[in-house]
């Protein structure tokens, strides 16, 4: 894609796209912002969306629609069976990963059940670049176990890596030595790598985990659904695939695997998910389950009109024009705080900008929550929604003991195309405040704290009153300004 040259010689992000319809927000006074957040617990996943003034939280099934996709959505055919709306789906999947068959599950955790149920089992391990939340929680529920086999370099939040979402393939071969390839229940590779930064994999090291898995017989499952930033990056950092066009690159990347599954709400920007596969076989065997738990196989689960939206959407995601809009305005936000001084994981990756809170808070300790009491003090400084990605998300071993995380992320996702440069340079001046009142924000400690993702529901609350300060600190600072 030809770049644009600014005159100033700023390096800007610029649409490719313009805004026709919008919705109202509200931004309401750092008081109140205190009081809803009290209320939610301190746990971002429970404010109420009429409280927040940008939501980060996530790029999941809020990223904005195309007037192409809308459009679509009409045309969607209402039927149980055969709906002509899931052969559309069916053959855009079969068109851009060459694989033939398709189950349709309602979204991303539902391929992962289906997936989890069929090929895991009591003592199973299952090797990733690294882990997802609801991927694990899938298979550690039926027994398995799993094992982050990232590169070295994909747990330092500013090694300057193109691809800190590779594989360690080494450590794969010595797992196959060590525990036997029986042992393993699948290989997993997760594009864009999301806990840890949204950071890609090239396409060079897909191909050694594939050579891999050839070698000890394994199937290898690639988790699809932050695809389009991996994309992106492959085109931008990999010189040896530059010359591929988007949907090559796509191609490629599919043909690597055996089994490629994805959650709609991200990849094809709509709601919805499912499991394309390769082999016959290999599709025999999970079929069952998707009428069982999801619905017919011609629908998943998922309605006819996003259907319609998500293979549209997939057409989408082969134009550079119209992915390149999240990676860009990320790394446009994660380079200016970073000139800031607010710690940020660096290179930029997808999904969204994530916010260091081990360096930000490092007077705290990992016990007391930092990337949690992070994304809340977020909230109170900006009304900005951010997602605590750190030991809070981390569910605790059988024995009640709490796994520290590796990382302790505050995730400012960029839904795509849906925020405007001077909305994401507010998230970034309120960023430059807090950091510079960063020793007034303190821990959490939980209130109620839930078995099974706690990170969803659980309740937590400030320890001490460093709430109140940082309201009293923004006063002093901003006056009456929201
Ligand atoms: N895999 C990855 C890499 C994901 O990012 C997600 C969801 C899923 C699987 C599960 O898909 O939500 O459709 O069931 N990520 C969301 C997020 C929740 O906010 O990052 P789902």
């Amino acid at each position: 894609m030809p770049k644009v040259t600014y005159f100033s010689g700023q390096s800007l992000p610029l649409e490719m796209h313009k805004v026709r319809i919008i919705q109202k927000l509200t931004l309401l006074p750092i008081e109140e912002r205190l009081a809803a957040v009290a209320k939610a617990g301190y746990n971002t996943f429970l404010l109420e969306n009429k409280d927040v003034f940008l939501d980060m939280l996530t790029d999941s099934g809020v990223n904005a629609m195309s007037d192409r996709q809308q459009a679509a959505m009409l045309l969607a055919d209402d039927a149980y069976a055969g709906s002509a709306t899931f052969t559309r789906l069916h053959s855009k999947l079969r068109e851009i990963f060459g694989m033939d068959y398709f189950l349709p599950a309602h979204q991303g955790r539902a391929a992962e059940h289906i997936l989890a149920k069929t090929y895991v089992r009591p003592g199973s391990l299952v090797p990733m670049n690294y882990h997802f939340t609801t991927t694990k929680a899938h298979i550690v529920e039926v027994g398995g176990e799993v094992l982050e086999l990232i590169c070295p370099e994909g747990l330092s939040v500013d090694d300057p890596g193109d691809f800190k979402g590779n594989f360690d393939v080494a450590a794969l071969d010595r797992l196959v030595a060590e525990r036997g390839a029986e042992s393993i229940a699948f290989v997993r590779v997760e594009a864009g790598t999301n806990l840890i930064g949204g950071q890609p994999f090239s396409l060079e090291n897909l191909r050694q985990v594939r050579a891999s898995c050839s070698r000890h017989g394994l199937i290898l499952v690639m988790d699809a659904s932050l695809l389009a930033d991996n994309l992106y990056f492959i085109k931008e950092r990999e010189a040896a695939a530059a010359h591929l066009s988007i949907p090559q690159i796509t191609r490629a990347m599919a043909d690597a695997c055996d089994i490629v599954y994805f959650s709609a709400r991200k990849l094809g920007f709509g709601r919805g998910g499912g499991i394309c596969v390769r082999d016959q076989e290999i599709y025999k065997k999970m079929r069952g389950l998707v009428p069982m738990y999801e619905g017919f196989l011609t629908y998943g689960g998922m309605s006819v009109r996003e259907m319609e939206a998500i293979t549209v959407g997939l057409d989408e995601t082969m134009d550079e024009d119209m992915i390149n809009q999240g990676p860009q305005f990320i790394e446009h936000m994660v380079s200016e705080l970073d000139s800031y001084g607010v710690p940020v994981v660096k290179p930029a990756g997808g999904l969204g900008a994530h916010v260091d809170a081990m360096r930000f808070l490092d007077h705290l300790p990992q016990t007391q929550y930092p990337a949690a009491a992070l994304a809340g003090a977020v909230y109170l400084a900006s009304g900005v929604r951010g997602m605590e990605r750190g030991t809070m998300s981390e569910q605790r071993n059988p024995d009640g003991s709490e796994p520290m995380a590796h990382m302790e992320l505050v995730r400012l996702a960029i839904p795509r195309r849906v925020f405007t440069l001077s909305q994401v340079s507010y998230a970034i001046d309120r960023l430059r405040w807090l950091h510079a009142n960063r020793h007034l924000v303190g821990g959490l400690r939980w209130i109620e704290e839930p078995e099974i993702l706690r990170f969803f529901y659980g309740r937590l609350e400030p320890i001490g009153d460093w709430a109140q300060e940082l309201v009293a600190k923004f006063r002093a600072d901003f006056g009456d300004s929201l």
